[in-house]
């Protein structure tokens, strides 16, 4: 797990894919910080390859933020995790045997709400040039749009968690 350097990131200072993840969520998805902690309320969905996935990620979301009275974040948080969870099943190389499945992990703390993607590839993404030509390149873009920040966590595993962060504040 890479470990985020000095203070931890705030919503406020989002970058587009340079943000680094506040230290709530990287613990979340560091399996040794979990064990004896008290850790934010979180959900998780794994990912199967298919081709409903996304939609099954969409679904889930919707669920999990209305459950937690953050009603008001659903259509952005959907239309987020399901670029994460896409480009997860067309990016990241078909998993290992024994590794672990793309997964989505939504968390509660405080003021945001996170979400995760797990996937078993180091590659890391990276927001394209624009052209409003281009058919592709186009998700990081939006997901760059509509969340707070955003970034990735390389995992001990050899894989990466790509996050994004969303501002609660007017939900509660
Ligand atoms: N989970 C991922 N694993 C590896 N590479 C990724 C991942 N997500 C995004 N990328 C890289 O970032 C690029 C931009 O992603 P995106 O803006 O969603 O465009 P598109 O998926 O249409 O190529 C992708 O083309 C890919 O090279
Ligand atoms: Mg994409």
């Amino acid at each position: 797990m890479v470990r985020p350097e000095g203070p931890a990131m705030t919503a406020d200072l989002a970058g587009p894919g340079a943000a680094t993840a506040p230290s709530w969520l990287t613990a979340m998805f560091d399996e040794d910080d979990v064990a004896g902690l008290s850790l934010p309320a979180s959900a998780t969905c794994d990912i199967h390859g298919r081709t409903t996935s996304p939609a099954v990620a969409r679904d889930f979301t919707a669920r999990t933020l209305c459950g937690w009275d953050a009603d008001d974040l659903v259509p952005d948080a959907q239309i987020v995790v399901s670029e994460l969870v896409t480009n997860a099943l067309r990016h990241a190389p078909a998993e290992p045997a024994g590794a672990p499945p793309i997964r989505l992990r939504l968390v509660r703390h405080r003021f945001h709400i996170g979400c995760g993607v797990s996937d078993a590839s180091a590659r890391v993404p990276a927001l394209s040039p624009w052209s409003d030509l281009s058919e592709s390149g186009r998700g990081l873009h939006l997901v760059d749009a509509l969340c707070a920040a955003w970034g990735w966590i390389l995992t001990r595993g050899g894989g990466k968690v790509v996050w994004a962060l969303f501002d609660a504040r007017s939900s509660y």
